[in-house]
């Protein structure tokens, strides 16, 4: 398949990217508006590879859609491009609603005029894969059985809420128009090449500064973590064998509280870094006044994914963590300009993702 990939130069979209050129057969288009979350750096491994190609422009402006549409004639579509980060929704959601969801409407619109044109095979094997967040489905008491598919949508943040409101449109456009509609829900992916705003990158370069390591609340806010090489390979699985109208939920069977998952990070770089000033690292960490309408906890029941597609995740949270932090150590040249060049625009939250 040649595959348009949304949002490609992301977090999770460069690892589905440097994926699917290591380790299939198909082809890449990389569509990506490079906003401050983008790094083309994630995707030196691929850049210049014969199967992979890249086009910077905005998922809202469809005249740009329209004609890369027609340019690549792609096999499918997988759509990540995102606002991903709750905080700035917080802080200002109207850049959320605009790309979450006039952005995604735009993109089904063009995607379903290019579908109807198809003929023969092409149209009948194209697929729409939209990539969405565990977050729609609200927040879980401590004792609540995890999110299924089946779970009610209930959105509480800009963020989530906007990503709900695309999940919709995308089914909406496969009930009503018939676009061959495939979803997906995961849980908090966390791994290389994360902009370090999000929570495990920002307190790694936190505690390598000896600067606090800011939690909320008292940390006890709970979410499963996957590691984004696994979510990687569960979207590859879910657009080439997913049933079309369906949704699929992704986790890590990783239940973490935020203060584990920082106490854990601590200790690890008390071990990494053995000649660090700042040891012991866990004396750097500081409670901070709760994210508002903070969600207290989500869990993933993944057994349909299991089931139908024999995915499962192969990276624990703590060898995954572990590789986590080794990365960032050893890969400063990626992430110290992104500090420098946004530090202007860094919020003092904790950095917890999306
Ligand atoms: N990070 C997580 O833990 C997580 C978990 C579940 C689902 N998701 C979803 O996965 C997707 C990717 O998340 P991520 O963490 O990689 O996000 P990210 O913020 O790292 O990357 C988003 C990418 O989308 C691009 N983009 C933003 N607006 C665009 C626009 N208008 N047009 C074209 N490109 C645009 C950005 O330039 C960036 O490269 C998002 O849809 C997010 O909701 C993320």
């Amino acid at each position: 398949m040649k595959i348009l990939v949304t949002g490609g130069a992301g977090f999770i979209g460069s690892a589905v990217v440097r994926h699917l050129i290591a380790n299939t057969r198909h082809s890449v288009v990389n569509l990506d508006a490079l906003t401050y979350a983008a790094n083309l750096d994630s995707l030196k491994a691929v850049a210049k590879h014969e199967r992979y190609a890249f086009e910077q422009a905005d998922i809202r402006d469809s005249a740009a859609i329209r004609s890369i549409l027609d340019k690549h004639q792609p096999d499918a579509i997988m759509h990540l491009a995102a606002e991903s980060h709750v905080d700035r929704s917080i802080d200002g959601p109207a850049e959320f609603i605009d790309t979450n969801i006039t952005g995604t409407y735009r993109l089904l619109e063009e995607a379903l005029d290019y579908w109807r044109a198809l003929t023969g095979e092409k149209k009948a094997c194209f697929r729409f894969h939209h990539v969405s967040t565990d977050e729609v489905f609200g927040s879980l008491g401590p004792n609540d059985p995890a999110f299924t598919e089946n779970t009610p949508y209930r959105p509480r943040s800009p963020y989530s809420a906007s990503k709900a409101a695309s999940d919709h449109l995308a089914l909406a456009w496969h009930h009503t128009y018939g676009l061959p509609v495939v979803l997906s829900n995961c849980s908090n992916n966390y791994g290389p090449f994360q902009f370090p705003e999000k929570l495990i990158p920002l307190m790694i370069v936190r505690a390598l500064a000896g600067q606090p390591l800011p939690v909320y609340g008292k940390g006890e806010n709970v979410r499963d973590w996957l590691f984004v090489d696994d979510h990687a390979s569960a979207l590859i699985s879910i657009l080439e064998k997913g049933r079309l109208g369906e949704s699929y939920l992704v986790g890590g069977k990783s239940e973490k509280r935020n203060i584990d998952v920082v106490e854990t990070l601590c200790r690890l770089m008390d071990e990494l870094v053995p000649n660090s000033p700042y040891k012991p690292h866990a004396r750097l960490i500081s409670y901070v006044a709760d994210r508002p309408g903070h969600d207290h906890r989500y869990a993933i029941d993944a057994t349909k994914l299991q089931n139908e597609l024999g995915w499962q995740p192969s990276v624990s949270f703590e060898q995954g963590l572990r590789n986590t932090v080794v990365w960032y150590l050893d890969n400063r040249g990626w992430w110290e300009p992104l500090v420098e060049k946004h530090k202007a625009t860094q919020r003092a939250g904790t950095g917890e993702k999306r």
